[in-house]
């Protein structure tokens, strides 16, 4: 249940960013050696990777806010007699896939409803295109039964922007003999790119281009820190927005320019965005980030910024009522195929708190201020963090009070997020 409130004010401690704890754990598992990963995300996603390396043969030993992880190298994983349990995290079942197809043993992984719904031929095909042999259920769903196999580079261009298949190559790039290369018409999130280089891989970078060499090639252990999640931040952020008489203060949080598009999007609404301290964590950009409560003016998003900002595009959508002119999302029709139908949960239970949207194929327009305030309601999240985080944090500015059913979903990517909204929360 959230009660209105009258403001936010104060700091929150992050979770580690999820997509680079993911990373970090799966380049560790494949190094010669120990690794320690400070900061590692608490989210139910990575713990789900860890879950799958400890299967696969790595050694995983969790500590307070750390995990040390030991590999024995590219090929020194080892065969599950148990199916891999991906749990709700397409970027594991993914990124694994690559790292999977170049073993000398077969496999099995899979997940739970949500992701045996989510497409994978995005990573069936190009893998395949390298010598793969995946097997998956009807539609190119999981599970995904894959046989190790030798693979062989090649050169792809990814026909949708995705971080996660652009992953799986350059993964199953290590293994493979010769060059892989992944062109992405449209830039991506790059942590596979910097970690591969942080765990001593050589990356050659052109212009959208990506070049991994499997000859030869070593990881060496590397003790890192994953800054906070910034995807994770957007709700805090959001919620000083929407509060006259609000500030949220956020350390060390991850700002990797592939990632920072809805700082810009909140900025270009007017958002007084402070940034602080900014500096390079091993290879990623990392800083403090701070705001103050203003009227936002309202937004479009669209085109090759859609990419950048995909996992924020429903806190953004839900502060739609918030805004002067209403929020405006198109070309983002990977919504759709996410934890949830993100478009239809969004309009759905927008609808649902009163606010006046229009769905299209590929987004929706949510009107601004002038359609209304937003009432409590009950919400639906269909298992979708994201969606209950963002409803969670619209429900403050609403009138009477919000029930979020099956909110323990927010643990998908942050464990906590309820107590620690109201932890800043002011009645
Ligand atoms: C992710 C990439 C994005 C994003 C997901 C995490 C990653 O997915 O939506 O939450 O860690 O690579 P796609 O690359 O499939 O768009």
């Amino acid at each position: 249940m959230i009660a209105p409130a009258r403001a936010v004010n104060g700091s929150v401690a992050l979770p580690g960013d999820k997509s680079i704890s993911h990373r970090y754990a799966m380049l560790a598992a494949i190094a010669e050696g120990a690794s320690e990963l400070a900061n590692y995300a608490a989210a139910a996603d990575c713990q789900s990777t860890l879950g799958c390396l400890r299967r696969l043969g790595a050694g995983v030993e969790k500590s307070q806010n750390a995990v040390r992880i030991t590999g024995n190298g590219l090929r020194g994983l080892r065969h599950s007699w148990r199916d891999l349990d991906a749990g709700n995290s397409g970027t594991t079942i993914r990124l694994l896939s690559g790292i999977l197809a170049g073993q000398s043993f077969r496999s099995t992984i899979t997940g739970d409803d949500s992701l045996r719904k989510r497409p994978m031929r995005r990573v069936i095909e190009p893998l395949s295109a390298m010598g793969a042999e995946i097997l998956s259920d009807p539609g190119d769903r999981a599970p995904l039964k894959i046989q190790g196999r030798a693979l062989h580079g090649i050169e792809y261009t990814l026909p949708t922007p995705s971080a996660q298949v652009k992953s799986a190559m350059l993964f199953a790039g290590l293994l493979a003999e010769g060059a892989t290369t992944v062109r992405e018409p449209v830039q991506t999130r790059d942590h596979t790119e910097l970690g591969l280089e942080e765990f001593g891989v050589r990356v050659e970078r052109g212009d959208r281009s990506i070049t991994v060499c499997g000859d030869g090639v070593k990881l060496l252990p590397r003790n890192l820190t994953v800054p906070g999640d910034l995807s994770s931040a957007v709700f805090f952020l959001a919620a000083a927005l929407l509060l006259p008489g609000s500030s949220i203060f956020l350390h060390d949080v991850g700002l990797n320019p592939t990632r920072t598009a809805v700082l810009d999007v909140l900025a270009g609404m007017g958002a007084p965005i402070t940034l602080g301290s900014v500096r390079e964590l091993n290879g990623e950009l990392i800083g403090d980030v701070s705001v103050a409560y203003t009227e936002l003016e309202g937004a479009e998003i669209s085109g090759a910024q859609i990419a950048q900002l995909i996992d924020e595009l429903p806190m953004l959508a839900a502060l739609g009522p918030y805004t002067e002119r209403g929020i405006e999302i198109r070309d983002a029709k990977e919504l759709r195929v996410k934890e949830s139908d993100r478009i239809a949960a969004l309009a759905e239970n927008l609808r649902r708190t009163g606010a006046s949207v229009e769905e299209f194929p590929d987004g929706l327009r949510v009107a601004g201020r002038a359609s209304g305030k937003l009432r409590g309601a009950e919400i639906e999240p269909h298992g979708d963090h994201r969606i209950a985080m963002a409803f969670a944090v619209a429900a403050l500015g609403a009138e009477g009070p919000t029930q979020i059913l099956n909110a323990d979903c927010a643990g998908v990517s942050f464990p906590g997020f309820f107590a620690a909204l109201e932890g800043v929360v002011e009645r």
